[in-house]
């Protein structure tokens, strides 16, 4: 069984307003997340991300489609007891300290008493935040509160891990720390899934990912797959014995040309080039040292997807 499973989400805002047009959030979007593993929801602002994930709270309809969540359908308070989840902008009491906060969100998820004061004093202890247990909120940094926020998600100790934005707000320090925290969640065999705009955060996380884009999933699969899939965003050629003013064919398509004493370093843009390049090479008695490949990073993906380029069905990993 997956953790998530997600088949054909479409959600329409003011489609009950025949005044309006509807706002088309979702666009028949389909992804399964496995247990156990990080799942990294990318995408640009407005693209759907935390429409997805009130979906799979129960906290929304979607308008067609279906989502189901440890098996069961979204929203289904048998798999919403082994949910936790941190909302993109949670509301916190003010006035609550620390402990307070922690032990109303422990009461909520039923807890006993001696429970959840041995949760509230690991989880205080596991976001760094011992040492402001009986601080009122309303006197926390933002990063304080995000953390805060975060062990309330953790609070009865859940199977599956759904955060909206968990690095928003945090400075590389902080961001680092929650990163850690996600990595030791995997450890204990607990699965997360959660939403970012943040392409390292989810690069050096992540078992998969998925990138978003006016809600249609436009790629999806492993970091590395998806990378590969692309194929080479440009080949460094390294040659010896050749002047590059011998070589004026390849020179003129180049993307670089530049000389070091015997050596000389070309840099085209596809992989289609390197035969051409090299042909006029040998033509002028050089000889090729090295060819490399240089592929394309999350970061070059995220950014062609999220200008509005079509969906690449050669990035749809197959693993997906
Ligand atoms: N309650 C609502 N009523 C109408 N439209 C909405 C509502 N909530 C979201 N939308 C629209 O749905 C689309 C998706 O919004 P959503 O909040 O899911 O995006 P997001 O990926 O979470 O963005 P962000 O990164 O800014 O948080 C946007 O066009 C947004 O304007
Ligand atoms: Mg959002």
């Amino acid at each position: 069984m997956d953790a998530i499973t997600i088949e054909g989400l479409t959600k329409s805002y003011g489609a009950d307003w025949p005044w309006r047009s509807p706002i088309i959030a979702l666009s028949d979007l389909s992804l399964s997340v496995k247990q156990g593993e990080i799942y990294g929801f990318l995408g640009p602002n407005g693209a759907g991300k935390t429409t997805t994930l009130k979906i799979l709270l129960g906290l929304m309809r979607a308008t067609s489609g279906s989502a189901y969540v440890l098996g069961k359908p979204a929203g289904d308070v048998r798999s919403r007891e082994k949910v936790g989840f941190l909302p993109e902008s949670p509301y916190f009491y003010d006035y609550l300290t620390a402990e307070e906060f922690l032990g109303f969100y422990g009461q909520l998820a039923q807890l006993d008493r001696s429970n959840i004061s041995r949760r509230v004093t690991e989880l205080l202890e596991l976001v760094g935040l011992s040492g402001a247990r009986t601080r009122q909120l309303r006197k926390f940094s933002k990063g304080m509160l995000q953390r805060v926020g975060l062990a309330q998600a953790l609070i009865h100790d859940p199977e599956l891990i759904i955060l909206d934005e968990p690095m928003s707000g945090l400075d590389p320090i902080g961001r680092k720390q929650v990163r850690d925290l996600i990595l030791g969640l995997r450890e204990r065999g607990k699965t997360v899934f959660f939403s970012s705009h943040i392409i390292s955060d989810v690069e050096v996380m992540c078992d998969r990912v998925g990138i978003v884009v006016h809600g249609r999933l436009l790629a999806n699969g492993r970091i590395d797959e998806l990378v590969t899939h692309q194929g080479a965003q440009s080949v460094e050629i390294v040659c010896r014995d050749v002047a590059i003013a011998d070589l004026p064919l390849i020179s003129a398509r180049a993307t670089r040309v530049l000389q070091q004493g015997r050596q000389c370093l070309i840099v085209v843009a596809s992989e289609g080039m390197i035969e051409e390049a090299l042909s006029e090479v040998r033509k002028q008695g050089g000889k090729v040292v090295s060819i490399t490949p240089h592929r394309g990073s999350l970061e070059d993906i995220f950014l062609r997807q999220a200008s509005g380029a079509e969906p690449n069905p050669h990035i749809q990993s197959r693993v997906a």
